[in-house]
């Protein structure tokens, strides 16, 4: 069986107990670095770290699923902006669990806190958004990569001409998490932010 289960945003308290016993029973656990150490302490059998292998690492649960036991671990949510799409799409149906998890983004809107309700849900990993689509919308949120992160994200604000306030949450959950809530133009003193989600919405 292959197992596919989302830890949360990071820290270890956040898995859920399902996700846990399936993690438990894994002859073999598959994830990306941060991910892999994150769980050192709770599994101690064969990992498989994915890095830009994922055709390989799909061919070694193919190929390994029916003897040994699989799991594919996946921060948040895999569902949401994860690996957990192309994994659905690849493996055979009834082949897989999804272990759902607490995404970074529905555990950012818990903090602030806010609603969800409307929020459109976007992603700036590998692309470049469509910035004008995006700003059109009351209250978005953004996981981001090293490449468009807050600071890009609050040019093109200040570019537009609109009235947003921007929430930046950096390392949710860990010990080190920082959530602050800042004018376009104030998050434009920091270049660099950590690992983070961007909520933006609409000033009134
Ligand atoms: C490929 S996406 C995966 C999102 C994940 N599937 C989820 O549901 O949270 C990775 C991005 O999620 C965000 N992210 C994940 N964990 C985070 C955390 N603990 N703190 C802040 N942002 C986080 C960052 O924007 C990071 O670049």
């Amino acid at each position: 069986m292959i197992n596919i289960v989302g830890l949360g945003p990071g820290n270890i308290k956040l898995i859920t107990d399902k996700g846990k016993a399936a993690i438990a029973q894994s002859d073999v656990l598959i994830g990306g670095k941060r991910n892999l150490q994150s769980l050192e302490e709770m599994f101690t059998g064969e990992t498989l770290e994915i890095g830009n292998n994922l055709k390989e690492i799909l061919q070694f649960i193919k190929v390994n699923y029916l003897n040994k036991e699989i799991t594919v671990v996946a921060s948040g949510d895999p569902m949401l902006y994860g690996i957990g799409k192309y994994l659905s799409e690849q493996l055979e149906e009834g082949s897989f669990e999804i272990i759902s998890g607490i995404s970074a983004t529905t555990y950012m809107f818990s903090q602030i806190p806010m609603n969800m309700n409307d929020v459109y849900i976007t992603s700036s990993h590998g692309k470049i958004p469509n910035f004008p689509f995006i700003l059109a919308h009351e209250k978005v949120a953004m996981v981001t990569d090293d490449k468009i992160g807050p600071y890009e994200i609050a040019k093109e604000i200040i570019k537009s001409g609109l009235n947003k306030m921007m929430w930046i949450g950096e390392n949710l959950s860990y010990d080190n998490e920082r959530i602050t809530k800042l004018r376009p133009e104030e998050v434009l003193e920091t270049e660099n932010y950590e690992m983070n989600v961007v909520v933006i919405v609409d000033e009134k």
